[in-house]
């Protein structure tokens, strides 16, 4: 019988001395979150962040946070950018002439070097991340479906510059942000050249 609740109070000591040590963790936990803060708080203000893309692939993107957002940096194959000028018709502003970028990017490819996109990874529409298919005619996008992005909440397509077709319900084209090259292998995102945000 005593041997019984001895059990017991030993299972109730344990499980006590397990809660305690959990609040001892999270009691040594907050002081180093909170020495992050500064940091955390300054990117969520718009800090710039810096990318290394020298082991970028190509056809490869990466994705990095910027303002809480989700960015892309894609490192597109010349064959990819062959077909930008073909899709002209099929775009609801083939000339980004909305304010979706930078004037430095105003052109067929969205961007400072032909090759390296960057955008603001979220659906003009109401939000979504789409998903990256550079995949040619795929079964589920249809035979002309020539690579590009796609939003699976309401089916938005967009091209391999982030541009939106015609008659989607996206009404523009992907965000491409303000971002700069630091020498050859390094991109600034969140500000451009001239440190302008
Ligand atoms: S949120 Fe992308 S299509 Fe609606």
């Amino acid at each position: 019988m005593s041997n019984t609740v001895d059990t017991g109070k030993r299972r109730f000591l344990t499980a006590a001395a397990s809660v305690v040590g959990g609040a001892g963790v999270v009691a040594v936990a907050i002081p180093f979150v909170s020495s992050m803060l500064p940091s955390a708080k300054a990117q969520a203000a718009g800090a710039p962040v810096e990318v290394d893309i020298s082991k970028l692939e190509l056809g490869q993107m990466i994705t990095v946070e910027w303002r809480g957002k989700p960015v892309w940096v894609l490192n597109r194959s010349s064959e990819s950018l062959s077909i930008l000028p073909e899709l002209t018709d099929t775009l609801a502003d083939p000339n980004s002439d909305d304010d979706q970028q930078p004037d430095y990017c105003k052109n067929e490819s969205r961007s400072i070097r032909d090759n390296i996109l960057v955008l603001v990874g979220i659906c003009t529409h109401l939000g979504c991340s789409p998903t990256y298919r550079p995949d040619l005619a795929p079964a589920d996008l249809g035979s002309d479906w020539k690579g590009g992005f796609f939003c699976p909440c309401h089916g938005s397509k967009y091209d391999l510059s982030g541009r939106v077709y015609k008659n989607m319900p996206a009404p523009k084209n992907l965000v491409v942000p303000p971002y700069h090259f630091l020498g050859d292998n390094r991109i600034v995102i969140g500000e451009d050249a001239q440190g302008a945000a």
